[in-house]
């Protein structure tokens, strides 16, 4: 199938919007600084994952299933954007969230749990152990109450999901010509890999000169994020219709951000999240955008970028995040220790 006759529901307010980060750049002096909102996309608070759901839902309707299944952490943006495009189409929706133990509850019910909850979302709490034996029996319950059940993988990183990216760097290279500004660079958050696979794909594709640096959202070694995209890439060559050869040299991804493992806070994170409401007026989330801000600074301060080279920073959405760490980020502002690092939520907690 070639990719534009690939079934796609719109969802995402496209194009999203690149604007100049001038006090940023100023304050850095190191490189031009741009951000690209892709935190407007709309669908529920926006983010990557409606791009990616335009073509997973549009086989979701192809296929005639009714409910979605899927999976992710505790507040996790993938399941607010899923559920919100399932509700949106009319379908049923089923989140099977990991947690410290089965069905683990919060004191409060904030941020992107919250929103699951706001949309009626069907929600199973599990430890990761119990994940893939929860997710069959979702299954085959909604099977056998008659339902046309549809599985969609962590994040939507299939090849389908990252179609969503191959067309946002049609969209950027569309927006460059147009604001004749030449982009060196995007940097980007990678979790799951897809968002990855589509840009780098996208890059080749469309023979573009853009170089795409993917920071991680823990401290896993570079080699375990890309073993998640390379994967993602050569099934959707097959999509795509057209060999575009991508190899590992294709894929950088950097890690100095982490800060310990995936959602755990550090004062790094916290930074990157204030010095870009501080200078920009823009909020990004800890989990997800702070370490690509975190990792976006220290590579220009480290001055390796050209100073007249163009940086666009991909913002990824994910703000919801934020109100769920507000214990650690009210610490920092007034000058105390961080209550913790690791999150009560995380199945690494305790
Ligand atoms: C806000 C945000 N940014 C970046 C990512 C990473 O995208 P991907 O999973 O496609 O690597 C995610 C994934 O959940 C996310 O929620």
């Amino acid at each position: 199938m070639k990719f534009g006759s690939l079934p796609r529901v719109r969802l995402a307010n496209l194009p999203t919007p690149i604007q100049e980060m001038p006090n940023l750049t100023k304050l850095l002096d190191g490189a031009k600084l741009w951000v690209k909102r892709d935190d407007l996309t709309g669908l529920a608070l926006g983010g990557n994952k409606a791009r990616k759901l335009e073509y997973l839902m549009g086989d979701v309707l192809d296929k005639d299933c009714n409910y979605v299944v899927t999976h992710a952490g505790f507040h996790s943006n993938w399941c607010t954007q899923t559920a919100a495009a399932c509700r949106k189409l009319g379908l049923g929706i089923v989140l099977v969230k990991t947690a410290p133990h089965d069905n683990w509850e919060p004191e409060n019910w904030d941020a992107n749990h919250l929103l699951h909850k706001l949309m009626g979302a069907e929600i199973e709490v599990t430890k990761p152990d119990n994940l893939r034996t929860k997710l069959d029996a979702q299954m085959e319950r909604l099977r056998k109450e008659g339902y046309r059940p549809y599985y969609m993988p962590v994040g939507g990183s299939v090849a389908l999901g990252a179609m969503g990216y191959v067309n946002a760097i049609l969209e950027i290279i569309n927006q460059s010509q147009e604001m004749e500004v030449p982009f060196d660079y995007i940097v980007h958050c990678t979790g799951s890999g897809g968002t990855q696979a589509g840009l780098v794909m996208g890059v080749k594709a469309f023979n573009s000169e853009i170089k795409i640096i993917s920071v991680a959202d823990d401290s896993s070694p570079p080699e375990e994020h890309i073993a998640k995209a390379l994967p993602i890439i050569k099934e959707a060559e097959n999509i795509l219709g057209f060999n575009i050869k991508v190899t590992n040299e294709d894929l950088t991804v950097l890690n100095d951000f982490g800060g310990g493992g995936y959602g755990f806070i550090s004062e790094e994170k916290i930074n990157a999240v204030k010095i870009l409401a501080e200078t920009e007026g823009i909020f990004i989330d800890p989990v997800y955008t702070a370490p690509a801000v975190a990792q976006m600074i220290d590579l220009v301060k480290k001055k390796k970028f050209r100073k007249d080279s163009n940086v666009l920073f991909l913002h990824t959405g994910g703000t919801a995040a934020l109100f769920s760490y507000k214990d650690p980020f009210k610490a920092n502002i007034i000058g105390e220790k961080l209550p913790w690092t690791i999150p009560p939520w995380s199945p690494k907690s305790g």
